[in-house]
C-alpha cells in the first residue's frame, strides 16, 4: 500500500493537462460489447477503473489492448459469462455491464458492488428500465440476474434523474426492437459522449443531453473510432486547487461550458478565471477569497463530485459559507478529516457550514472515497507542514498520474510505501 505525502504552502504555477473523462470511460468501454467488430477508444485515462473494465471484458472473451491511452476492443468472441463476483466488485460502474450484456446477449449476471461509501445507492431505476424493455430481473445473493426473450422499446420515465440509469437504459435499448423514450433523463456531458460513441457504432439516438432521449432500435452495431471528452471533474479539481494555492495556472484540455457552474462560483469568490477554447486560466493576485454558498444539483448544476474539494477552498474564504448536498446522503464523511486539520465545519444532515478563513495544519488523514481524496489533496497543498494521505487506491480510481501532474505545477507531493498493510477495498464513484 502507498500513501501520498504533501508538503503544503507552496504557490503553484504552470500548465496542467486534463485526461479523458472517467465517468464517460466507464460507460464507453462496456458499450463496445454491443458491436460486432472492433471499437477503438482514444484518450482514455489510465486509472484503475479503466484497467479493471479492460480485464472484465477479457474475462468474457473480448480481445482488448490498452496502450498510450487508446483501447482497442474486439468484442466478436465475447460470451455472456456470469460475473457475480471478483473484479465487478471493485468499481461501482460495473453496473454498465448489465445494460450492455443484456443488449447484446439478452442475458447477464453481474455482481453488485460491495460496500458503499456515499450512503445508499440504489439501482432501482436501472432495473425499472430493463424490466420495461422486457427483461426479467432478479437479485440473488448479491448479483443481478437479467434475462429476456427479446427486448422491445418502451417509454420509461425516471423517477430520479440518474446518470447511471440513463446510460444503462440507452445501452440496453439500442439493439431492442422499436422505439425507446427515456423521460426525465440525466443531461450530463458524459451521456452525450456515450450517445456519440453509440451513434458512431450505428445506433439511432436523439436528444442526448436533454431530458427526453429517443432511441430507435437497430439490428446490429459495428465498430468505430471514438475520442473521449475531457474529464470535467478532474479539470474542476485543478481549478479549485489553483484557486486555493496557485498564482497563475493554466488548465489544458477542458471544455469550459462543462465547468460553468464552478467557474461562476470561483468568480463569485473573487478568483480570476479566464476561459479559452479548450483551456482555463486561474489567476490569484492576493485578493482575499469571499464566502459563497453552494448547492449540489444534477447537471448543469454544481456537481456533487466537486463539493468536497470546493468545501476545502471555502475554509480559506472570509465568512461563513453554506454547502448543501442534494445528491448523496453521506458525502460529508471527509469533513472529519478536515476538522483534524483545523477546519471549522459544522455538518447538519445534508448541509455544512464552513467558517473561514482558517489556517489548515498538516495531519495524517485517510481518503474514504475518490472525491474525499481530491479534497484532502487540496487541503494538504494549503496546509502548513507535511500531510500524509492514506486510502490512495480510491484516488487512483479517478485521477491518472496525479502526483506527476501536480509536481509539474510546483506542488511538493510524492508517494511513499505505508508501513502497515491495510486491507482496503476500493468501491465508490
Ligand atoms: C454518477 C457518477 C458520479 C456522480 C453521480 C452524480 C459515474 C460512474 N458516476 O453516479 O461520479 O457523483 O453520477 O452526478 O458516472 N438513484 C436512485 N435510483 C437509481 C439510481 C440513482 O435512487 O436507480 C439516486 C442516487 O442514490 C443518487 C441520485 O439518484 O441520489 C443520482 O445518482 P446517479 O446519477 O445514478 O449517480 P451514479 O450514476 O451512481
Amino acid at each position: 500500500m502507498e500513501k501520498i505525502v504533501i508538503e503544503g504552502g507552496n504557490r503553484l504555477n504552470g500548465t496542467i493537462q486534463v485526461g479523458g473523462a472517467k465517468n464517460s470511460a466507464v460507460a464507453l468501454i462496456p458499450a463496445a460489447i454491443l458491436a460486432d467488430s472492433p471499437v477503438t477508444i482514444e484518450q482514455l485515462p489510465d486509472i484503475s477503473d479503466v484497467r479493471n473494465l479492460c480485464e472484465l471484458l477479457k474475462e468474457i472473451g473480448g480481445k482488448v489492448t490498452f496502450e498510450n491511452n487508446t483501447m482497442v476492443i474486439d468484442p466478436r468472441e465475447m460470451i455472456p459469462m456470469p460475473l457475480p463476483n471478483g473484479r465487478v466488485k471493485k468499481l461501482r460502474a460495473s453496473y454498465y455491464l448489465m445494460g450492455a450484456m443484456l443488449g447484446r446477449f439478452k442475458k447477464a449476471v453481474v455482481g453488485l458492488p460491495g460496500g458503499c461509501n456515499l450512503g445508499p445507492r440504489p439501482i432501482d431505476q436501472h432495473i425499472k428500465g430493463f424490466e420495461a424493455l422486457g427483461a426479467k430481473v432478479t437479485n440473488e445473493q448479491g448479483a443481478i440476474y437479467l434475462q429476456a426473450d427479446e427486448l422491445r422499446g418502451a417509454r420509461i420515465y425516471l423517477d430520479v434523474v440518474s446518470v447511471g440509469a440513463t446510460i444503462n437504459i440507452m445501452l440496453a435499448a439500442v439493439l431492442a426492437k422499436g422505439r425507446t423514450i427515456i423521460e426525465n433523463a440525466a443531461k450530463e456531458p458524459e451521456i452525450i459522449d456515450v450517445a456519440t460513441l453509440l451513434s458512431g457504432m450505428g445506433a439511432k439516438i436523439k436528444g442526448a443531453g436533454t431530458d427526453v432521449i429517443r432511441i430507435d432500435g437497430v439490428e446490429s452495431l459495428h465498430g468505430c473510432r471514438h475520442c473521449i471528452i475531457p474529464d470535467r471533474i478532474e479539470a474542476g479539481t485543478y481549478m479549485i486547487l489553483a484557486a486555493a494555492c496557485g498564482e497563475r495556472v493554466l488548465i489544458d484540455n477542458v471544455i469550459p461550458p462543462h465547468v460553468e457552474s464552478l467557474t461562476a462560483k470561483l468568480r463569485e469568490m473573487g478568483v480570476k478565471v479566464h476561459t479559452y477554447d479548450d483551456q482555463i486560466e486561474i489567476v490569484r493576485d492576493g485578493t482575499p477569497l469571499k464566502k459563497a454558498d453552494i448547492k449540489t444539483l444534477v447537471y448543469p448544476g454544481f456537481p456533487t463530485d466537486l463539493q468536497p474539494p470546493l468545501t476545502v477552498l471555502l475554509t480559506q474564504a472570509h465568512g461563513a459559507s453554506l454547502v448543501t448536498e442534494t445528491i448523496f446522503d453521506h458525502r460529508f464523511k471527509y469533513v472529519d478529516e478536515l476538522r483534524r486539520m483545523g477546519a471549522e465545519i459544522k455538518v447538519e444532515g445534508r448541509s455544512a457550514i464552513v467558517e473561514g478563513p482558517t489556517r489548515l495544519q498538516a495531519a495524517k488523514v485517510n481518503a474514504t472515497d475518490l472525491r474525499a481524496g481530491a479534497a484532502l489533496v487540496v487541503a494538504g497543498a494549503v496546509a502548513n507542514g507535511i500531510t500524509e494521505i492514506t486510502g490512495v487506491e480510491h484516488i487512483d480510481r479517478g485521477y491518472s498520474g496525479l502526483v506527476d501532474k501536480l509536481r509539474g505545477i510546483g506542488m511538493k507531493i510524492w508517494r511513499e510505501k505505508t508501513e502497515t498493510e491495510e486491507e482496503t477495498t476500493a468501491v465508490g464513484r
